[in-house]
């Protein structure tokens, strides 16, 4: 029996859920793996608050940085689950793996931003520093990629990797509810905080977890700054219900993959056909699909968050950890990783759905269609809806796949038309 000693700072939604898993699968834990997990220390902000396992069980320090000498004694893991980007938890996992301690974190901000140093002090102190816990919460897509797929080429990683945006659009596509009050109903339900709903809302989030991605599939840097980012907060429930009729669902959609040797890092809102498996992946569930030269797809989904679901990624990663005899965090070794350069989305092609509102006046729709043809742009379908409780119109174009840079410029144009009421809605479609 192998006795692993680990301390734990964060005990808020994942933290506390994993001393529950640990004290209710000791038994089961030790019959599989012949592992004793020992939680040695926990630090958390506020050491009076109430916690779901009685905390006078375990050794508490209120400064997590103290976790890495318990009474003189080193733990062999440190998990971090407090979650800053950068302050106590940086410098906790960086103090950690300069001690030669391992460290298991979800902190996909940090390691966003950060990964590239600490990544490289993991290996040069000989530990490591995993993260499954990172992205899509409780899927094991990093141990796919890193460990079964290694020895595949990658061509492309799409899916979901947010769950609260996920939830709001799917929300308000069932209940026929505006963003700002499917937000509020997300808040309520803790898929998100205002803190959080910035990064999630935002996009930002997803990209985190992309930039993660990426460097594991393609050997890149660790480089946040490869990321093309778009939120879903111009999404309205017009959208929605129009996406819908052509056969379509709106999902926030994050894309990686090489193009002419540079990362094409996109995290956007993109129409997704009714019949791809990721439209009707609902709810704050995650979904990722991985195309190889040798496999098609594969084709994962779950939960992408959740205090239980992501506990159990952190458990993978503790065993992974007792496993393990290399220091390759990343699958790769620090010295091969490539800087690579950014991908001009401007040359990307794509088709395009566009919502325009117009003034209802003759001749709007010919003088719109008249800029399309001039840029020799290719309509699929129009949609000119009447809306009875209004004296303007909304008119939906599909492309036929155009390079963007084109694209937007005659959008450019036909949104200085004095007919033109308010912003043109311009979505990508998935091929
Ligand atoms: N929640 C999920 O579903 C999920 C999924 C995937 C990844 N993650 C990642 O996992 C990490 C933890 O997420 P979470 O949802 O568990 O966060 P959380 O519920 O907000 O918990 C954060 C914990 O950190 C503690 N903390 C905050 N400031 C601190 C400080 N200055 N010193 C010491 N402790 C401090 C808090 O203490 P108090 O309890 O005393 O306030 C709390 O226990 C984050 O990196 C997150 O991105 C979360």
């Amino acid at each position: 029996m192998e006795n692993i000693n680990i301390c734990i700072a964060g005990l808020g939604n994942v933290g506390s859920a994993l001393v529950q898993l640990i004290e209710k699968n000791a038994e089961f834990v030790k019959y599989k793996s012949d592992l004793k997990i020992n939680i040695i220390g926990l630090s958390a902000k506020n050491k009076s608050k109430k916690r779901d396992f009685d905390i006078s069980n375990y050794f508490w320090v209120d400064k997590p940085i103290r976790l890495l000498n318990i009474q003189g004694k080193k733990p062999n893991i440190l998990v971090e689950l407090i979650g800053y980007e950068k302050d106590i938890s940086y410098e906790l996992v960086k103090s950690a793996l300069n001690q030669n301690i391992n460290v298991v974190t979800g902190n996909k901000a940090m390691l966003a931003k950060y990964g590239n140093e600490l990544f490289s002090i993991a290996e040069e102190n000989k530990v490591l520093l995993l993260f499954e816990a990172a992205v899509a919460g409780g899927i094991p897509i990093i141990k796919t990629i890193k460990n079964n797929l290694f020895l595949n080429k990658i061509n492309k990683i799409s899916g979901i990797l947010n769950g609260t945006t996920n939830y709001i659009l799917t929300t308000m596509e069932l209940e026929d509810k505006s963003f700002e009050d499917v937000l509020v109903d997300a808040k309520q339900k803790g898929f998100t905080s205002d803190h959080e709903a910035k990064l999630d809302i935002g996009g930002y989030d997803a990209a985190h977890k992309l930039t993660l991605l990426t460097s594991l599939a393609y050997g890149s840097e660790v480089d946040f700054e490869l990321n093309e980012v778009e939120g879903i907060d111009k999404i309205t429930i017009e959208d929605i219900k129009f996406a819908k009729q052509l056969g379509y669902k709106i999902k926030l959609i994050s894309e990686t993959s090489i193009i002419e040797n540079t990362i094409y890092a996109s995290t956007k809102p993109k129409l997704v056909s009714k019949e791809n498996p990721i439209a009707n992946t609902n709810g704050p569930l995650n979904a990722i699909n991985v195309e190889t030269d040798e496999l098609k797809s594969l084709y994962l989904e779950g939960e992408g968050a959740g205090g239980f679901p992501t506990a159990s990624s952190i458990l993978s990663d503790i065993y992974e950890i007792s496993n393990s005899t290399g220091y390759k965090s990343l699958g790769f070794t620090n010295s091969k990783l490539v800087k690579f350069k950014k991908f001009n989305s401007s040359n990307l092609e794509s088709k395009y759905y566009l919502r325009i509102r117009a003034k209802e006046q003759p001749g709007v729709l010919s003088m719109i269609t008249s800029y399309f043809n001039e840029a020799n742009i290719s309509i699929e379908k129009i949609l000119q809806i009447p809306d009875n409780d209004s004296d303007s119109i909304p008119i939906v174009i599909t492309t036929h796949k155009i390079i963007s840079s084109e694209l937007l410029s005659s959008v450019k144009k036909i949104s200085d038309l004095d007919f033109i009421l308010g912003y043109i809605s311009l979505i990508p479609i998935e091929n």
